[in-house]
């Protein structure tokens, strides 16, 4: 090769790398959004009872990726998806250090109540939420003021509690925990979960169906039969991933549960990607995503 060549060879590649890295940095974490469908009949499920839900999982509000204008756009496609029941999945704050500007969660909580659906609303809460509340942390314990602000709009919080609804007289149970990692300990990457899963499904009084929010996927691996039906956020599928594989994801169990629809022993996980991020503003190969789940009998 010339030395001309090589030079045009390397020029090339540097705008290349230039280009993907706007686009890992600026454009598919700050402008992308996209729905991805999943449709199942789950175990245990009631024949007859259609549902279909929206999931909108770790927004991470701050500025400049994640404005209340984009959340508001975001909450304007959850709208236009026609779920019979909207859910929130936690980590609604960006914590990482390029936020230039933080929204409070009440703004954040109060943009929200203009989700409709048939059903309602309901919201579980992310670690990024527990991490970002002085008091919870050095009290030990909630309500955070993630769980305060969703509530105070009207929009019910699973924190280790359920909800029985039903569609078409057909009734089902909605169940939540809280974080597996919700308090810092003074070892740094060491945390405390504050999720109850035995007493949460402890509440569930009949044999209809349930559908279990936990923000982490990790507690899947603790999920009973009896649940037909796990959704989780939390991984960001990674916020890099090539040809199904990410080589970062905040999971005890690595590529397990980092991304999409998993069955193990019969049981399913659901993670969506999310919309926002969190340590680096970077997403590659994992746009943001309204997660919309179709449940069939
Ligand atoms: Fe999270």
């Amino acid at each position: 090769m010339t030395r001309r060549g090589l030079l045009k060879w390397l020029g090339g590649l540097a705008i290349a790398g230039a280009s993907v890295g706007t686009y890992a940095l600026a454009i598919e974490p700050g402008f992308l959004l996209r729905t991805q469908y999943y449709a199942l009949t789950p175990p245990n499920w009631t024949p007859g009872l259609k549902l279909r839900l929206v999931l909108i999982a770790d927004p991470h509000l701050g500025e400049p990726y994640m404005s209340l204008g984009r959340w508001s756009r975001i909450l304007d496609l959850a709208n236009s998806l026609e779920g019979d029941l909207n859910l929130l999945l936690g980590d609604f704050a960006a914590t990482h250090r390029f936020v230039t500007s933080r929204i409070p969660i009440a703004d954040t909580a109060h943009a929200a109540k203009k989700l409709t659906s048939r059903l309602g609303t309901y919201a579980i809460i992310g670690n990024h939420d527990w991490w970002g509340d002085a008091t919870a942390q050095s009290l030990g314990h909630g309500p955070t003021l993630a769980e305060r602000a969703m509530e105070d709009a009207g929009i019910p919080v699973l924190e280790n509690r359920v909800a029985r609804l039903a569609k078409d007289n057909l009734p089902f149970w909605l169940s939540g925990t809280a974080s597996i990692v919700a308090l810092k300990t003074e070892v740094r990457g060491r945390f405390e979960g504050r999720d109850d899963l035995p007493g949460t499904l402890a509440q569930v009084t009949d044999a209809a169906p349930i559908i279990h929010l936990a923000h982490e996927p990790d507690l899947f691996t603790q999920m009973p039969p009896r649940v037909s039906l796990t959704l989780s956020g939390h991984t960001h599928g990674g916020q890099v991933r090539l040809l199904g594989w990410s080589p970062i994801v905040p999971s005890e169990f690595g590529n397990r549960f980092a991304y999409g629809h998993i069955i193990e022993d019969g049981r399913h996980l659901i993670v969506s990607g999310g919309l926002g991020c969190s340590v680096l503003p970077v997403r590659l190969g994992v746009p943001p995503e309204i997660t919309v789940v179709d449940l069939t009998g």
